[in-house]
């Protein structure tokens, strides 16, 4: 194919030989296959700040560490200079996320380095050898939700304890490979620790994977992996391989209970109508 603009400065340097076909262009990236010498890996090139909320990302980047002060002062401020900085930090942060969670013992594609802005990394592929599909597009048996389910569960707890919380978490941003799932799509990850909305962050992450994989297995719906891990996390008891139940009993003091379990209803009941969709669709 026609090589794309944005990867024909990594053909120059010699990262990758060989562009073979898009993968996925969404709303934030475009995604390759390309050649790197033997090795077929996925480019992924970010899209214009114009194609994102600006807001949103002051927001998500709230508690990242920045380098410099003027850089940290720079990036607060809707300035240009700032959304220079901005736009910088938003595309190394992917990079930087697999590195740390790859450390971590997190499963993630494996980089290979991010170039001219663009981030080279493993290509997730099927037992066909073709890019795997997302989770949100399979069919799956109980027992296979049920255990994608708790191999993510524990995905999201050594991100945790690595100080990461991904932030946008959904069927759609998990790769079903052979052996398992493997999340993907960090640019937005959120620090643990500096961010007012870090837990509605985590809770959000967790649920949707649960109301998604309880479409299988109903009885996920009666599970609080998220407010469990936090509580957990923030007395400083969180361990990579510590064991979860799944029970959660709520403080009852905390004020702000009510709506976080309206949200949780809310993404349960949207599952549920989304299963009985489908069943419908498939009664006819
Ligand atoms: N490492 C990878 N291996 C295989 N497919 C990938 C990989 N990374 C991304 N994809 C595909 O490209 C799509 C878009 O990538 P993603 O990182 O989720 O960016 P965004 O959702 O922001 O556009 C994914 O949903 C997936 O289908
Ligand atoms: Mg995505």
């Amino acid at each position: 194919m026609k090589t794309p603009q944005a990867l024909l400065p990594l053909i120059e340097d010699g990262v990758i030989d060989e562009v073979l076909r898009p993968l996925k262009s969404g709303k934030e990236a475009a995604v390759y296959v390309v050649r790197s010498g033997d090795d077929i890996r996925c480019a992924k090139v970010y899209k214009d700040s114009a194609h994102r909320s600006f807001q949103q990302r002051v927001q998500y980047q709230e508690g990242r560490k920045v380098r410099g002060s003027r850089e940290a002062r720079a990036m607060g401020k809707a300035t240009k200079y700032g959304r220079k900085q901005q736009e910088q930090a938003w595309k190394n942060t992917e990079v930087d996320a697999l590195y740390q969670l790859l450390e971590a013992g997190v499963r993630v594609p494996q980089p290979y380095g991010y170039f001219h802005g663009v981030l080279v990394m493993e290509l997730v592929t099927d037992a066909e050898g073709l890019s795997a599909p997302r989770l949100g597009e399979v069919e799956l048996s109980a027992d296979t939700a049920r255990e994608y389910h708790g191999v993510l569960v524990r995905q999201v707890v050594r991100m945790l304890c690595s100080g990461l919380i991904h932030g946008d978490l959904s069927a759609y941003n998990v790769l079903v490979a052979p052996d398992g799932p493997i999340v993907i799509d960090f640019p937005q990850v959120v620090s643990a620790s500096g961010n007012n909305a870090a837990r509605a962050m985590l809770l959000r992450d967790v649920n949707n994977l649960t109301a998604h994989l309880g479409r299988w297995a109903p009885e996920l719906f009666d599970t609080w992996y998220g407010e469990e891990m936090w509580a957990m996390f923030e007395a400083g008891e969180l361990r990579p391989d510590s064991e979860l139940t799944g029970e959660f009993e709520p403080d009852e003091s905390e004020v702000d209970l009510d709506s976080i379990r309206q949200s949780i209803n809310d993404a349960r009941e949207e599952a549920l109508i989304r299963q009985q969709g489908r069943e419908a669709a498939e009664d006819d």
